[in-house]
């Protein structure tokens, strides 16, 4: 069973085949960061924009020469113009081809990306942090998900890409405050754990994102934060040259702040519901400095990443997705319609 999965749903239009849910046979992701990096931030409309311009090259590098015999595609969540485009290129496709459709949850998208050769117990605690959504969900059998948790505020990876714009570093933010949270001290600035009352699995970062700002307000960084953001397309070692120590030892408490957040609470939940395995997906996912912090501690249960490439958004996760999906009989028709809000749970 080869599937072609189509990702469209926020900055990246991605498209790969997999074979048996198990065999990556191509894969292609076009990025859409240069057109955003001097925002900040995913600026909706040149995204929809973006994947109308790369949806054809990029399906077309994926499938090559092969031979399919389904398509999945993200149906949702993520931002509407964005997920019509791989929405309507699937539906042409399939229905071109005279083959079945798969529409695909994002989130389950991440997930199954942990789970590739992997044969998950139940129940097991998911938690998929990325640039719109830091979830906790309780899987009980194959496609069945009780939301345990989720942040009453920004995502995870959000808090990185406005740190990442406040202190003058591109977007997204991710990478640049991992790398260089490496150079810093962790116990530099304490953060406190803000309280979640009513839910324990709730997790809430707009609190530490404002400790960010007033830290930078407190200092005289502004000449070197004008001068950051005057640089594009800049390295880690550029970005390192225009850092001094202080910033470097802030950024990596930041960094250390959410792991602990993610990995305490998610620690907690997997334990009250008697877990059988962990998984931690999403952008966030490729974050060296939290894969480490997992090593590091003892865990009554297995633990699964990702692997790093395929912890952002891709096709080959939609794939496994479909695969999955398909095997629960889940085929979609051509009145598949992208949903900007689609609960995974239910
Ligand atoms: O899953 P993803 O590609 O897109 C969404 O579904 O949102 O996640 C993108 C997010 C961005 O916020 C990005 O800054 C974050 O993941 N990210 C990281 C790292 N790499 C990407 N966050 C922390 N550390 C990283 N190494
Ligand atoms: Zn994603």
């Amino acid at each position: 069973m080869r599937i072609l999965g189509i990702e469209s749903s926020c900055d990246e239009t991605a498209a790969a085949v997999v074979e048996d849910g198990k065999t990556i046979l191509s894969s292609s992701v076009a990025s859409q960061m240069d057109v955003h990096q001097k925002y900040g931030g995913v600026v909706p409309e040149l995204a929809s924009r973006e994947h109308v311009r790369a949806i054809v090259p990029v399906v077309r590098e994926a499938l090559g020469e092969l031979e399919i015999d389904a398509i999945a595609v993200t149906q949702g969540p993520g931002l509407l113009g964005s997920l019509l485009v791989g929405v309507t290129y699937a539906k042409a496709l399939a229905m071109a081809k005279g083959l079945p459709l798969i529409g695909v949850h994002h989130l389950e998208g991440h997930i199954e990306a942990a789970l590739l050769g992997v044969e998950l117990e139940y129940p097991a605690l998911a938690l998929v942090a990325s640039g719109g959504h830091t979830h906790l969900f309780e899987c009980l059998s194959p496609g069945a998900y009780r939301l345990e948790g989720k942040t009453r505020d920004d995502a995870a990876g959000e808090a990185y890409d406005k740190v990442a714009k406040l202190l003058g570093f591109g977007y997204p933010g991710g990478p640049v405050l991992d790398a260089l949270a490496q150079h810093g001290n962790p116990r530099a600035v304490r953060f406190t754990s803000p309280r979640m009352k009513g839910n324990d699995s709730d997790f809430s970062f707009s609190g530490l994102k404002t400790a960010m700002l007033r830290w930078t307000e407190a200092r005289d960084v502004s000449a070197a934060i004008a001068t950051r953001k005057g640089l594009r397309n800049a390295s880690i070692e550029d970005w390192l040259q225009l850092t001094d120590q202080e910033t470097l030892d802030v950024i990596a408490s930041f960094q250390h702040t959410v792991i602990e957040e993610l990995l305490n609470r998610a620690g907690k939940a997997a334990e009250r519901i008697g877990a059988k395995a962990l998984v931690i997906s999403g952008g966030v996912a490729a974050n060296r400095g939290l894969r480490r912090a997992v090593e590091l501690r003892k865990w009554p249960m297995p633990v699964y990443f990702p692997a790093t490439k395929w912890s952002t958004d891709n096709g080959v996760m939609i794939a496994l997705a479909g695969y999955a999906r398909w095997k629960r009989g889940g085929i979609s028709d051509l009145s598949l319609q992208p949903k900007a809000n689609l609960p995974l749970q239910g």
